[in-house]
């Protein structure tokens, strides 16, 4: 299979029109990786569910620059949009053809015509909050769900000024490709860790619970990035991972690391559960298994905060290893958004459930003067190789695979 860019064209014309016409501007168009709208058939074909061609771009808003992305992080969200699972974001935006890639590291070519401090040329963190309640906390995703916008897999997009953080002489700490990792992974972390660690201390304070408290996460860039920060605020961290490059790479981080492959079936389906006698013996045999291993790593008390993006099939486990007080918290819903639990049993144990959905602008900016001032960064060791522009389709695959090692998947677009 083809999987490099090569000449496979979208009709420019035909995608403007189809994307809600030119309204009378001039046709400005770049080469894009392509999610076209179409039938939910990556699960049956093993096909990369992008094309690589010519995209128009919709006309920028008075607040939007023009930008050249130059380093990007594949992640979930590529992989729900191109499952066109739990939406089909064509169909929800009404828009034939889409250019994801929520955040990266980009350059400003044509700043936006309101004023504003955006210079040509400046390196700036893009974000991924494009529609915000009036708080400023997300509700529609950038190159997501978010109508007319336009992701970093383009050798050319755009994006609100609000959206971006310029990168200066402090930022020298991190390399770009570091920055492009930590612009969706850590800055979401940052706005979970944020009311996860605050709502944990609202009931247990310093002053009651004053030694190193245990916390939890299964894999994941987000979880990875959150135990890192935990750390900083005094927690003991343990990671949860299934690969042995990732479990080595949580060692070397300090986090105590569990191998989830010896209970592989750990994997709650209700339905199984409730029809099968061998399937529910197999489970309660992986999730005695699974909160042994949480009792021994935390005193028999439990985890005080547990961090589960994976949902559906781990979410009944992540409960029973919660401690009293303890917080269940969650940015993702990777393997199923569907849960249910007994209230009465949480609220005796008064734990507490948080959810958040990426990050305000300013939580956004907080967590990249917190990186620069603490040092919290993904580790340079701990990135990926670098995809080059033409092998993005083969990124998909590996990564959709699980074939990429590390949690944090480059890939390059424009050269520096
Ligand atoms: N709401 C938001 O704003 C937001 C922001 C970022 C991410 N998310 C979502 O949050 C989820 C996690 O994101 P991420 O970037 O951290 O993920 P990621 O880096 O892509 O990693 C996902 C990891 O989940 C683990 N996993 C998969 N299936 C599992 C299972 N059945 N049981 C236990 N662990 C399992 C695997 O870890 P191991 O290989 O180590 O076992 C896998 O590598 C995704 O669904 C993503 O879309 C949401």
């Amino acid at each position: 299979m083809d999987t490099r860019c090569t000449a496979k064209r979208l009709d420019a014309s035909e995608q403007a029109l189809l994307n809600g016409g030119l309204k009378g501007n001039p046709l400005e168009t770049t080469e894009a990786w392509v999610l076209k709208e179409g039938p939910k058939t990556r699960s049956t074909n093993p096909d990369i569910g992008l094309s690589c061609g010519k995209f128009v771009i919709p006309p920028l808003d008075d607040d939007e620059a023009l930008l050249e992305p130059l380093f990007g992080a594949w992640e979930g969200n590529y992989g729900h949009a191109l499952d066109r699972s739990p939406i089909d974001i064509c169909v929800a935006r009404g828009e034939p053809a889409v250019v994801l890639g929520n955040c990266g590291v980009v350059r400003v070519l044509r700043p936006p015509k309101a004023p504003g401090e955006l210079k040509p040329g400046d390196i700036c963190i893009q974000t991924g909050n494009a529609v915000a309640d009036r708080f400023g906390y997300m509700v529609k995703a950038h190159a997501y769900d978010a109508r007319n916008t336009m992701g970093v897999l383009a050798k050319r997009t755009k994006a609100r000024a609000r959206q971006l953080i310029r990168l200066g002489p402090d930022h020298q700490v991190a390399s770009l490709p570091q920055w492009a990792a930590f612009s969706l992974r850590y800055v979401t972390a940052w706005a979970n860790w944020r009311v996860a660690h605050g709502s944990f201390r609202l009931q247990l304070p310093v002053e009651t619970f004053p030694e190193a408290f245990p916390v939890w996460a299964w894999g994941g860039g987000v979880a990875y990035a959150e135990l890192q920060l935990a750390a900083h605020f005094g927690a003991r961290c343990t990671l949860i991972s299934s690969k042995a490059s990732r479990l080595a790479e949580a060692e070397a981080a300090g986090f105590a690391a569990v191998d989830r492959r010896s209970f592989s079936d750990l994997d709650y389906d209700p339905k199984a559960y409730k029809m099968s006698d061998g399937y529910r013996e197999r489970y309660r045999a992986a999730e005695r298994a699974f909160l042994e291993v949480v009792a021994q790593g935390t005193g028999g008390e439990g985890a005080s905060i547990f961090i589960d993006n994976i949902g559906g099939p781990v979410f009944r486990a992540s409960l029973k290893a919660l401690a009293r007080e303890g917080v269940l918290t969650t940015a993702g819903w990777k393997c199923g958004m569907n849960v249910s639990y007994m209230r009465a049993m949480q609220c005796i144990a008064r734990q507490t459930f948080v959810h958040t959905h990426y990050a305000s602008f300013e939580e956004g900016r907080q967590a990249v003067r917190y990186a620069v001032e603490h040092e919290w960064l993904p580790p340079s060791s701990a990135l990926s190789k670098t995809y080059a522009w033409h092998d993005i389709g083969q990124l998909s695959l590996d990564f959709n695979a699980d074939r990429v090692d590390s949690y944090f998947p480059i890939f390059a677009i424009n050269p520096l």
